[in-house]
C-alpha cells in the first residue's frame, strides 16, 4: 500500500508545514487524501500506513478517523448524503428528508445501495444551521433542503453516474 507519487508529493508538503516532532498535526489532511486515494474508505491498513508515514502508533489513527464523521470505516457508496439531523435542522425537517431518502432509495441509515451508488449517512451539525436542512455531498454543501430539491438531486446524480 502507497500513495501515488502525486499524493506522496503532497503528503510530504503537508507534513513540512509542521515543526520536528508535531507532524500528528497533519493527520486529518492524510487522512482526507487517503480516504479520497483508497476507495472512499479507511481501512485499517490505510490507517496504519498513515501512521507509518506520521511516526505515530495506529491507535492515535484510529482514535481521530473513527471520532469525525467525515470519515468512512466501511466502504460507502460513489455519492455520500451525508443529511445533518442536529436541532435546528431537524427542527426545519431533516427526520422528514432522512425519511424520504430511506424511502427512495430503499436502504437504512449507514447503508448502501445495491448499486454502489449512494450511501445514506446521517450527521451532525456541519456548521450551516442557517441554511438548514441541509446535507453535505463531497465537498459541497446542499442547503435549504426540500424533498423536491432531495429529488432533483438523486435524479441528477445518477444521471451524472450514467456519463
Ligand atoms: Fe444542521 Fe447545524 S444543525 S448544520
Amino acid at each position: 500500500m502507497k500513495f501515488s507519487q502525486e499524493k506522496l508529493n503532497k503528503v510530504n508538503e503537508i507534513i513540512a508545514r509542521y515543526p520536528e516532532g508535531k507532524q500528528k498535526s497533519a493527520l486529518i489532511p492524510l487522512l482526507h487524501i487517503a480516504q479520497e486515494e483508497f476507495g472512499g474508505w479507511l481501512d485499517v491498513p490505510v490507517m496504519d500506513y498513515v501512521a507509518e508515514l506520521l511516526h505515530i502508533n495506529p491507535i492515535e489513527v484510529y482514535e481521530v478517523a473513527t471520532f469525525y464523521t467525515m470519515f468512512n470505516m466501511k466502504p460507502v457508496g460513489k455519492y455520500v448524503l451525508e443529511v445533518c439531523q442536529t436541532g435546528p435542522c431537524m427542527l426545519r425537517g431533516s427526520d422528514q428528508i432522512i425519511d424520504h431518502i430511506k424511502n427512495k432509495l430503499g436502504i437504512q441509515a449507514g447503508e448502501t445501495t445495491p448499486d454502489g451508488l449512494f450511501t445514506l449517512k446521517p450527521a451532525e451539525c456541519l456548521g450551516a444551521c442557517g441554511y438548514a436542512p441541509m446535507m453535505q455531498l463531497g465537498k459541497f454543501f446542499k442547503e435549504n433542503l426540500t424533498i423536491e430539491k432531495v429529488d432533483a438531486l438523486i435524479e441528477d446524480l445518477k444521471a451524472a453516474a450514467k456519463n
